[in-house]
């Protein structure tokens, strides 16, 4: 939809015109799974899809947010934005942001009217959830006029994600979407939060999404109970290494020295897996400074591996088609992106391989699941803007 359309949709919704309009992207992880709420190193891109916020002021002292996917209005009193709304409300997302404003003892005591239009392909792990976040952190800030930094703004978002949606997820996502940059991909230090832009130049290559067309069920659980285990898993190694602040300050070979404190079998995997992925994940972004492709896809399958295997977040959908596209020769790496359980692939694809690509694994998939994958080429965007 264009800018000019977007305008209007405001106006139709509220009788009178948008005073800004904000943009911030949803991201695909090209390695480092589940090691950022263990304090570990991610490396996302912001994409060229996102969602758009609209807002203007009103003067009736009420907060209204409308998504161009749905029907209705949802209308809140000024005193009504520090809880969240009931049975996984949408509104909660951008809500839970605001809610954190007022947490940090901003006051708001105008009301606003907020549109929301969404282009990240929903529950495809891609974040349109942590979208939502921070361009509503981003707008509020600005409207606001509290000055936050990008990474505050994210930390926002992961607050609402905590506290209004019940995810316990860590910073990548909301992260990625507030400090993207076109053609680069971040490495980031879940721990300190120190990152580093690292170009994206892939000569006669592309990123390719896959999309399994089967929900990602974030919110079911099985994400906080993986965060719960790798708890657990550091208690059980504090026994032994009472001073160990997170899993992921270990070295693999350190590891193997006191892994059999962790007593949990599926805690002693979950903790495995995190080791090897800060591993894989420094290993990968060297290799992609060094030129050396090859290298990174190899990680990235390893990556895969290991998700699968130790810590238990692909299943048939995406284990198909990851391990169809293995079989591809122009395929330099592939491997599940996100939180798991459903949604996306990310591959590294050489151009003349793409058409083979799509035509087989999709193929296979299909034959396999009953279901139509979905292929895009990714565009590595830029992070939370204004555009109007
Ligand atoms: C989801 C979470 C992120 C991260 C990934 C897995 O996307 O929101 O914080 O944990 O899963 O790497």
């Amino acid at each position: 939809m264009e800018l000019q359309e977007l305008k209007k949709a405001f106006v139709d919704a509220y009788g009178k015109e948008a005073e800004g309009v904000f943009f911030s992207p949803g991201r695909v992880n090209l390695i480092g799974e589940h090691t950022d709420y263990n304090g570990g190193y991610v490396f996302p891109c912001a994409l060229s899809f996102g969602t758009y916020l609209l807002i203007g002021k009103n003067e009736d002292c009420l907060m209204r947010f409308k998504s161009l996917n749905m029907p209705e209005v949802t209308e809140l009193k000024l005193t009504e934005l520090t809880k969240p709304l009931p049975n996984n409300h949408w509104v909660n997302y951008p809500l839970g942001c605001i809610a954190q404003f007022l947490k940090k003892g901003v006051k708001i005591s105008q009301g606003y009217d907020i549109l929301i239009w969404g282009t990240v392909p929903a529950g495809a792990g891609l974040s349109s959830s942590a979208a939502l976040e921070v361009v509503t952190a981003y707008a509020f800030n600005e409207l606001l006029g509290t000055g936050y930094d990008r990474t505050t703004l994210a930390l926002i978002g992961q607050a609402s994600e905590h506290e209004f949606a019940g995810v316990n997820c860590g910073i990548m996502d909301q992260f990625a979407s507030a400090q993207g940059k076109q053609n680069h991909a971040i490495f980031l230090n879940c721990d300190t939060m120190e990152f580093e832009l690292v170009p994206v130049k892939l000569e006669g290559i592309k990123v390719v999404i896959s999309n399994t067309h089967s929900p990602h069920k974030l919110d079911s659980g099985a994400y906080n109970a993986r965060v719960a285990q790798c708890q657990l898993a550091l208690e059980q190694l504090r026994t032994v290494r009472p001073e160990l602040k997170n899993l992921a300050e270990l070295t693999e070979a350190e590891f193997e020295k006191i892994e059999s404190a962790i007593t949990d079998p599926v805690a002693h995997r979950r903790a495995r897996h995190v080791v090897g992925e800060v591993q894989r994940t420094t290993d990968a972004v060297k290799a992609l400074q060094a030129g050396e492709i090859e290298t990174f896809g190899k990680l990235m399958n390893q990556s895969h591996v290991s998700l699968r295997d130790d810590y238990e977040v692909t299943g048939l959908h995406l284990d198909t088609l990851a391990e169809e596209a293995w079989k591809i020769p122009g395929v330099i790496g592939s491997r599940m992106t996100g939180g798991g359980f459903g949604g996306c692939t990310v591959s590294l694809v050489k151009d003349e391989a793409i058409p083979e690509f799509i035509e087989k694994v999709g193929k296979a998939y299909e034959e396999k699941t009953g279901i139509k994958a979905d292929f895009y080429i990714a565009e590595i965007g830029d992070g939370a803007r204004r555009i109007f």
